[in-house]
């Protein structure tokens, strides 16, 4: 049997990325920056990742749109804001085809700069692994310190819309949120979809179900979440949108976040101790 070819390094915009294809034609673009996922073309089928067009891809900043891993901490103000790791370039530890699938797993360690932010010693690691219309996502986080360490962590995971105000999003129902647009104010949502006609910025709390987001004519994609219990669902909208740098004015209308997150409370790992959180994405 001749051996699969395995993933290509290639150059993304003066970045170096991967370039997973799967023998079943589904591939995936992996920038070493960030780790971040750019690209996800499930088999016979059509990008399904938000990538702006203004997206900069300095080697500095984090890139507008795909996956980017959002480590050691969500949100917050100053430097540390949705976290280093979506900033620094990650080493790529492993990467192979598969009789029906492609992998790979990227690595960022601590150094002086991650120190003088965070100052705990770790490993971590995001696996992206694709095999025909189904994309999975793991982050993993190793306290490498003798001492504990807390942290909050997301796959800031950005869908392709063809038209926002026309998706649904289902599996929401009953769940508690908070309204990151409105002080954290909680309350519970009553809507059998949520439809998105502005600003949305919500932390759902104790996600357990699988998502389904629809659009008519364009797909549906299902998502499940492990080791993360929260989801965010964000969209800037027009005003937010248009003071965003790296997106187009209109760009809010072709993308959706449904990020899998550990945010509302952070996760503590001893010594030695290792966590997980994974996202999987379905194209139906
Ligand atoms: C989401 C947050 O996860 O990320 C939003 O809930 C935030 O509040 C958005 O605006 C984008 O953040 P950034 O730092 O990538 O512009």
């Amino acid at each position: 049997m001749s051996a699969l070819p395995p993933p290509e390094t290639c150059d993304f915009h003066g970045l170096p990325a991967l370039r997973l294809t799967a023998p079943d034609g589904a591939t995936a673009l992996i920038s070493h920056h960030g780790a971040q996922l750019l690209s996800w073309i499930p088999a016979g089928g059509a990008e399904r990742l938000y990538l702006s067009e203004s997206a900069v891809f300095d080697g500095r900043q984090a890139i507008r749109g795909g996956v980017p891993v959002i480590f050691p901490q969500f949100g917050g103000k100053g430097k540390l804001r949705h976290g280093f790791a979506r900033e620094l370039p990650w080493e790529v530890v492993a990467a192979r085809t598969g009789k029906d699938y492609a992998t790979a797993t990227l690595r960022l360690t601590d150094g002086e700069a991650t120190r003088a932010l965070w100052p705990h010693v770790f490993v971590a690691e995001m696996t992206v692994l694709i095999a025909g219309n189904r994309l999975d996502m793991e982050l993993e986080v190793e306290n490498a310190d003798d001492k504990p360490c807390a942290f909050t962590a997301a796959l800031h995971t950005y869908l392709r819309v063809q038209e926002v105000e026309n998706v649904a999003l289902q599996g929401l129902q009953g769940l508690r949120y908070r309204d990151q647009t409105d002080r954290n104010k909680e309350d519970t949502d009553r809507q059998e979809a949520l439809v998105v006609e502005d600003e949305l910025d919500r932390l759902y709390l104790g996600v357990k179900k699988p998502l389904l987001l629809s659009h008519p004519g364009g797909g549906a994609i299902a998502m499940e979440q492990e080791g993360f219990p929260d989801t965010v669902v964000w969209n800037p909208w027009e005003k937010k949108c248009a003071a965003l740098k790296d997106m187009p004015r209109d760009g809010f209308r072709r993308m959706l976040c449904v990020e899998a997150a550990a945010a509302a409370r952070p996760v503590t790992l001893e010594p030695g101790d290792t966590w997980f959180g994974r996202q999987t994405l379905v194209a139906l």
